[in-house]
C-alpha cells in the first residue's frame, strides 16, 4: 500500500475497529494484529470497493491471496491475518506485546487455539512466534512457477494451544 492516500482511504472504509490490536507509543501507532475470528476479518472489504480504491492491481493480490494464503479462522480460533511493526521500532518487544495481547483476548473470549501463517523466507518472526509459544501446525509447498514469482517456497501454518 505505497500510497498513503489510497491507504487511508482503504483504513477509514474497509478496517474493523473490533479485530484489530494496534501498539501505541508516544501517541502514535507503531504496530497492529489483524485478527479473523466469527467468520469476520479485520479488513471488511468486498472486491468492488478493492477495486474502486487500488485499480486492476488489486486482481493480483487478490489472486494470489486466495490461492495461497486463503486461510480461515475455524469455530474456536483465532486467526492472526496481519502483524506488522514500524520498521524503527523492530526488535524492542512490541511484536511481543502485540502476540501476548492477542493471546489475552482469546483466552478472555473463550477460544481454544490461536493460528498464523509465516513465510519460508520470515525466519526472524517465526523465531519469535516459537518463543512466545506457537508451533509448528503444517507446511503448505508453493508450486513452482509461483514460488519464483511470490519469492519463497512454502508457507507454514502455526498453532498456539490456549
Ligand atoms: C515480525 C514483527 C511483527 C516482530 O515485531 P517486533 O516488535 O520486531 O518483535 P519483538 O521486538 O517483540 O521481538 C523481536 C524478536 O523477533 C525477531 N525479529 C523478527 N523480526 C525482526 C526485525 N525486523 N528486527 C528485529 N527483530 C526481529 C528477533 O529475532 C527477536 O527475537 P529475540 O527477542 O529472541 O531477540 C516485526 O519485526 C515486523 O513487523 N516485521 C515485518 C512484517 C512481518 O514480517 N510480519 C510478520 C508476517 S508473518
Amino acid at each position: 500500500m505505497a500510497d498513503k492516500n489510497k491507504f487511508l482511504l482503504f483504513s477509514s472504509k474497509c478496517l474493523r475497529d473490533d479485530r484489530i490490536l494496534v501498539a501505541f507509543k508516544d501517541g502514535l501507532a507503531v504496530g497492529f494484529a489483524g485478527l479473523q475470528y466469527d467468520k469476520k476479518s479485520f479488513i471488511d472489504a468486498n472486491l468492488r470497493q478493492t477495486l474502486k480504491i487500488f485499480g486492476l492491481g488489486a486482481l493480483r493480490v487478490a489472486l494470489f491471496g486466495r490461492m495461497f494464503f486463503f486461510n480461515k479462522a475455524a469455530k474456536n480460533e483465532i486467526l492472526i491475518d496481519s502483524i506488522a511493526v514500524s520498521a524503527n521500532e523492530q526488535g524492542k518487544g512490541i511484536g511481543s506485546k502485540l502476540l501476548q495481547s492477542t493471546i489475552d483476548h482469546a483466552q478472555s473470549k473463550g477460544f481454544s487455539q490461536i493460528k498464523l501463517e509465516v513465510i519460508e523466507t520470515n525466519q526472524n518472526a517465526r523465531r519469535l512466534y516459537e518463543r512466545v509459544g506457537f508451533k509448528e501446525a503444517k507446511v503448505q509447498k508453493i508450486p513452482y512457477p509461483f514460488s519464483r514469482l511470490l519469492g519463497f517456497g512454502s508457507v507454514t501454518e502455526m498453532v498456539y494451544r490456549l
